[in-house]
C-alpha cells in the first residue's frame, strides 16, 4: 500500500534563483541562505535531534495520557486527520506517469496544486471508472465491512487483496483517514441525489454535484480548518486586511518548500500515540512496532489496508457534535515533541533522496531541510516580522535545549515553527510565523484556482448547511456517517 508521504515528489528540488518561476514546487524566500551546509556533522546532529529517544521523542508509547505529551483543549483529534487528508489533496497529481516520464524534471507545470478533491474524484467517471458504481450514474462505489452482512458498516471498495480502490492510495494509510475518505464518497453520493431531486438534467448532475461538494469543502477549509489551526485573526487579515504578503506567483500557484517540508508538517506533532476509534470497543495504538507479529487480517493497531467488522470510526469521538455526554478526544498539542510511534515507523525503511535509512519521521523531516536548502527558522521569522509581529525565539531560553547540537541560533525551520507554537501559542494553534505561512498558502491556492468559490463568487454562502454556514460535522451528517441521534 502506498503510504502518506510516499508520493512525495522528492526529485523536484526548486532552484534558489529568484528568476525561477515554473514547476509544482517553489520557494517563499528564494534569497535566504540555507540554515546549514550539507556536511556529515550537520547530518549527524540532525539525526540525533530526530532520533527515537532524542529531544523530540514524547516518550509516550503505550501511554496516551503521558504528561510529556499534553492534549490540546482547542483542537479535537479529527482535525489531525482532516489535515492529513488536505495534504493529500494538495500533493496528489493526476497527471499520467507517461507525461511525467517525458519531463522527468517537471520543469513544465502539468497540474497546479489545488484544493479540489482530486484525491476523491480521480480523473472522473470516464477516465477513472473503477472508482464509480456502474449501476448508478456518477456515484462512487461503496462496499460493506462484512460483505456477507448487509447490516455491517460501510467500507471503501477494495480489491481481492484489500487494497482500497480510491484515487489516492495514501487515504487508506490508517483507519481514520480511510473512513474520512469514505465520508467524502458518501457525501458526494448524497449531494448527487439532492441535485437530481432538484430537477437538474441527469447529464449535468455529476458536474453540479462535484461543484457543490468542492465549494462546501473549500468553505470548511476557510471557515473552520484554518481558523482552528492558525486563529481567526490571521485568516481575516489575509482575506480582508494586509492580504497575502509572502506567497505569490507569476503564472500559477505552486507548493512552497517552506510549507511542504516545514510549516505544514506541524501536523506530525498533533498525532497521538493511539486513539479510541469507536464505541464498540475498538481503540489501539497507531502502529505496531515493526518487529512485533500481528494478525494480518485484523491487526491490533490502526493501520489501513485491512477489512474487518470492527474497523469503523464513530465520528463523535473525533469531532464535536454538541453532545455534552460525548466529548471528542483532543489532538496532541502542537509542540516540539512527536509521539513515539512516529519515531519508529513500520514502513518506508529507506529515505530515498537523502540516502539515509531511518524509520524516524522526525529525522526524515529534518534531513529534508538539507536536501531542499531551507533557511533557518530565525531567518524566516525575521523576514516576516514586519507583518506577523512575531517575537524571535531566544537561543538562550526558548531554544536552549538545542545548544549541545549547535542549532540554537540557526534552527531548522520545522523545529523552530513547532517551538514557536509551544512558546507563543501554548501549543493550541500554530504560532504567528507558522500560522501565516500555512494560511497564506491555503488561501493562495484557493484564490489561484479559477473554479473555487473564492475566485468565482466570493460572496457565495453554503446551501447545504444551516444559516449560510457549513462545518465538517454538517458534512459527516449529510454523508450519513454521523452517530445515531445526532442528525
Ligand atoms: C497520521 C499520521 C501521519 C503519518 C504516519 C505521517 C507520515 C509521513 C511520512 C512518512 C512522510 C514522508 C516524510 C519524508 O520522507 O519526507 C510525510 C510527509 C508529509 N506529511 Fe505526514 N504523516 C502523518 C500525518 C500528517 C498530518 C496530520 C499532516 C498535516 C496536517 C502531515 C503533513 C505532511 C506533509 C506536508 C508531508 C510532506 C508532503 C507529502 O509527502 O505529502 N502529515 N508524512
Amino acid at each position: 500500500m502506498t503510504r502518506h508521504g510516499e508520493l512525495y515528489l522528492r526529485d523536484q528540488i526548486p532552484p534558489r534563483s529568484i528568476y525561477f518561476e515554473q514547476g509544482r514546487f517553489g520557494r517563499l524566500f528564494p534569497s535566504l541562505p540555507p540554515f546549514a551546509s550539507d556536511t556529515p556533522s550537520v547530518r549527524d546532529r540532525l539525526s540525533k535531534l530526530g532520533a527515537s529517544g532524542g529531544l523530540m521523542d514524547a516518550k509516550d508509547a503505550g501511554n496516551p495520557n503521558n504528561p510529556n505529551n499534553p492534549v490540546n483543549p482547542k483542537i479535537t483529534a479529527g482535525f489531525t486527520f482532516l489535515g492529513q487528508f488536505l495534504d493529500h489533496d494538495m500533493t496528489f497529481d493526476t497527471t499520467s506517469s507517461l507525461e511525467r516520464q517525458n519531463d522527468p524534471e517537471s520543469i513544465q507545470n502539468f497540474r497546479t496544486p489545488l484544493l479540489e478533491l482530486d484525491n476523491v474524484y480521480g480523473s472522473g467517471p470516464a477516465a477513472s471508472p473503477h472508482l464509480y458504481d456502474r449501476t448508478t450514474r456518477g456515484k462512487f462505489l461503496i462496499e460493506k465491512l462484512d460483505p456477507q452482512d448487509p447490516s455491517s458498516k460501510d467500507d471503501l471498495p477494495r480489491n481481492s487483496q484489500n487494497l482500497a480502490l480510491i484515487a489516492d492510495p495514501r487515504n487508506d494509510e490508517n483507519v481514520i483517514v480511510s473512513q474520512l475518505q469514505l465520508a467524502f464518497l458518501k457525501f458526494h453520493n448524497k449531494v448527487l441525489d439532492l441535485v437530481l431531486e432538484n430537477g437538474t438534467d441527469p447529464s449535468e448532475a455529476f458536474l453540479e454535484a462535484q461543484r457543490l461538494v468542492r465549494w462546501h469543502y473549500q468553505w470548511i477549509i476557510l471557515h473552520e480548518f484554518l481558523p482552528t489551526t492558525v486563529g481567526e485573526t490571521v485568516v481575516q487579515d489575509i482575506l480582508f486586511g494586509k492580504r497575502r504578503q509572502f506567497y505569490s506567483w507569476r503564472r500559477e500557484p505552486f507548493i512552497p518548500v517552506e510549507f511542504s517540508v516545514a510549516a505544514y508538517r506541524f501536523g506530525h506533532s498533533q498525532v497521538r500515540p493511539g486513539y479510541r476509534v469507536n464505541k464498540s470497543g475498538f481503540g489501539a495504538g497507531l502502529f505496531t512496532p515493526p518487529e512485533n507479529e500481528v494478525d494480518p487480517n485484523d491487526p491490533n493497531d490502526l493501520r489501513g489496508g485491512v477489512r474487518a467488522k470492527r474497523r469503523f470510526v464513530d465520528w463523535d469521538l473525533f469531532f464535536d457534535f454538541g453532545d455534552p455526554n460525548q466529548r471528542p478526544q483532543e489532538g496532541k498539542k502542537i509542540d516540539s515533541k512527536l509521539s513515539t510511534p512516529l519515531l519508529n515507523l513500520p514502513f518506508g525503511p529507506g529515505l530515498p533522496g537523502v540516502g539515509q535509512q531511518t524509520r524516524s519521521l522526525a529525522q526524515r523531516n529534518l534531513l529534508r531541510h538539507l536536501t531542499f536548502s531551507l533557511p533557518s527558522g530565525q531567518a524566516v521569522a525575521r523576514a516576516m516580522k514586519s507583518v506577523t509581529g512575531a517575537e524571535i525565539l531566544s537561543p538562550s531560553e526558548d531554544l536552549s535545549d538545542l545548544k549541545d547540537l549547535g542549532f540554537e541560533k540557526e534552527t531548522p525551520l520545522w523545529f523552530y515553527l513547532l517551538k514557536e507554537s509551544e512558546v507563543l501559542a501554548n501549543g493550541e494553534t500554530l504560532g504567528p510565523t507558522g500560522g501565516r505561512i500555512v494560511a497564506e498558502v491555503f488561501i493562495g491556492l484557493l484564490e489561484g484556482d479559477y473554479k473555487s468559490f473564492l475566485a468565482q463568487d466570493p460572496t457565495w454562502k453554503p446551501t447545504l448547511g444551516k444559516d449560510g454556514t457549513f462545518t465538517i460535522v454538517d458534512l459527516l451528517k449529510l454523508a450519513g456517517v454521523a452517530p445515531q441521534g445526532t442528525v
